[in-house]
């Protein structure tokens, strides 16, 4: 075990406080010594959990920058549109951060904030929670010693069940691209595009194209005689797979972070406090009806430097949550579920009688989001174990995923963007641009 480390919370929101949480349960390795967020609420909430002084409470990432540095490192939990900003004086004024994806919303953003980590010479990791997960850790590992050969293609899908797609992308923070200024496909699917890049690490991208569009949430889908307000004025909620009622009331702890938001002033909210809160908070709204903006479905083709081409299916309102993947190498291929924690490794076998070879890996691991071993099957509390041990001066590990780690994934994200919007494929260029070092 490396040398105890200290870090301040910058946006304690759940994913922030989620990272920060490891200090509890690992005191021996990690101590919060401050928060800063611009809700009173949110501050006093930190505060309590992890036991900060009043001085040691700041309004914003700025206010805490402007003053002499108090940690190792910062763990940035800001919304996607604030993660440029809000770490630019974190670097200046020195500190490490342990930063939440899409790191950036355009490429712009990107590379000012690469300029500035190199600038400063500081470290930062970016949360792609999902290399830390055993299973994809696992299969990555298979990639990097040969086991397959070389890879000529991969298939990603990941099924955002209906009740995220409405939680997020429909009803919640991820809407509207004009509020949070990212996409959907960057916000939910960024850490697939990852995938892409990390089982090709040192392989560029080179060629983006995709498609996609809100085929479903649109009023002229809306079924005959629904309101506007599930709880209000709606005379078919019952039969309503998308009842706000169901979603949240029937699962109060489902989504309990983003649809009781409004709540969290209340210790133990009631059945009736949740109600008030779905008359009139946009989770209450009629998934046909809401002013969203982003698509409910997305599909991307990429080509790498090398000829190998790779896929990612993005598809919202699925029945069951899954993350699959599916890698074609020259010598065999690899293919399982995030879900089922296993995965198939196969071997050509041109024997008399015999065609391929298969073998299981199981990592009996239970559980995505919700494991007891922490959310997206152990990758958080991995992560950030990984990024302690990284600042402890160890080399960053198979799944460690730096700054620059993260450039390709997000650039082939951006480049799906603008493939979309144009109608055209678009060339991904790694290189920085001039200025930046
Ligand atoms: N890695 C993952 O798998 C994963 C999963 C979900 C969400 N995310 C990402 O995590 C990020 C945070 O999501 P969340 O739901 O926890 O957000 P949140 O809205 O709960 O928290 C963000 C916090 O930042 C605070 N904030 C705003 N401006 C600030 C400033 N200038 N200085 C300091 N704090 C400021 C807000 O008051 C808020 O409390 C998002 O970018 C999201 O896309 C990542």
């Amino acid at each position: 075990m490396g040398r105890k480390l200290s870090c301040v919370i910058v946006g304690a929101g759940h994913r922030a406080v989620a990272y920060a949480s490891y200090a509890l349960t690992n005191p021996d390795e990690l101590e919060v010594v401050a928060v800063a967020d611009p809700s009173p609420l949110r501050r006093e909430l930190a505060a309590k959990r992890f036991g900060l002084p009043p001085e040691r409470c700041f309004e914003s990432a700025e206010a805490l920058a402007a003053g002499p540095m108090l940690a190792d490192f910062a763990i940035n939990g800001t919304m996607d549109h604030q993660h440029v900003p809000t770490s630019l004086p974190l670097l200046d004024r020195g500190y490490d951060l342990l930063l939440e994806k899409p790191f950036a919303t355009n490429e712009s953003e990107l590379w000012t904030l690469v300029e500035s980590a190199r600038r400063n010479g500081r470290r930062i990791a970016i949360c792609h929670v999902l290399r830390h997960a055993p299973f994809y850790e696992a299969i990555r590992s298979r990639v990097a010693g040969g086991l397959i050969g070389d890879i000529l293609n991969v298939q990603a899908v990941e099924h955002v069940s209906y009740h995220h797609m409405g939680i997020g992308f429909i009803r919640g923070k991820w809407s509207r691209t004009d509020y949070c200024r990212s996409t959907m496909l960057m916000s939910k699917s960024c850490h697939d595009l990852d995938l892409l890049a990390w089982m090709k690490s040192g392989v560029a991208p080179v060629r983006v194209s995709s498609f996609g569009s809100n085929f479903q949430f649109r009023s002229e889908r809306a079924p005959a005689g629904a309101g506007t307000r599930c709880v209000v004025d709606c005379p078919i909620e019952s039969d309503c797979l998308y009842s706000a009622r169901k979603h949240y009331l029937d699962h109060p702890k489902r989504w309990a972070f983003y649809v009781w938001d409004s709540l969290e002033h209340i210790d133990e909210p009631t059945d009736e406090d949740r109600l008030e809160s779905l008359r009139t908070s946009p989770y209450g709204r009629c998934v046909w009806k809401t002013d969203m903006n982003v698509v409910d479905h997305q599909s991307v083709v990429v080509e790498f430097a090398d000829g190998c081409t790779a896929t990612l299916n993005m598809i919202g309102g699925a029945a069951k949550p899954s993350r699959s993947i599916h890698l074609v190498g020259t010598h065999g291929e690899i293919q399982g579920n995030l879900e089922d924690s296993r995965f198939a490794v196969r071997h050509i076998d041109p024997r008399p009688g015999h065609e391929y070879s298969q073998e299981i890996v199981d990592l009996n691991v239970g559980g995505d989001m919700t494991g007891a071993r922490g959310g997206h099957g152990g990758g958080d509390e991995r992560l950030v174990a990984d990024f302690l041990r990284y600042l402890n001066g160890e080399s960053p590990s198979l799944s460690s995923t730096t700054l620059d780690d993260s450039i390709a994934g997000h650039l082939i994200g951006f480049s799906a963007n603008r493939s979309l919007d144009e109608g055209r494929t678009v060339d991904i260029d790694l290189r920085a641009p001039r200025g930046v070092g």
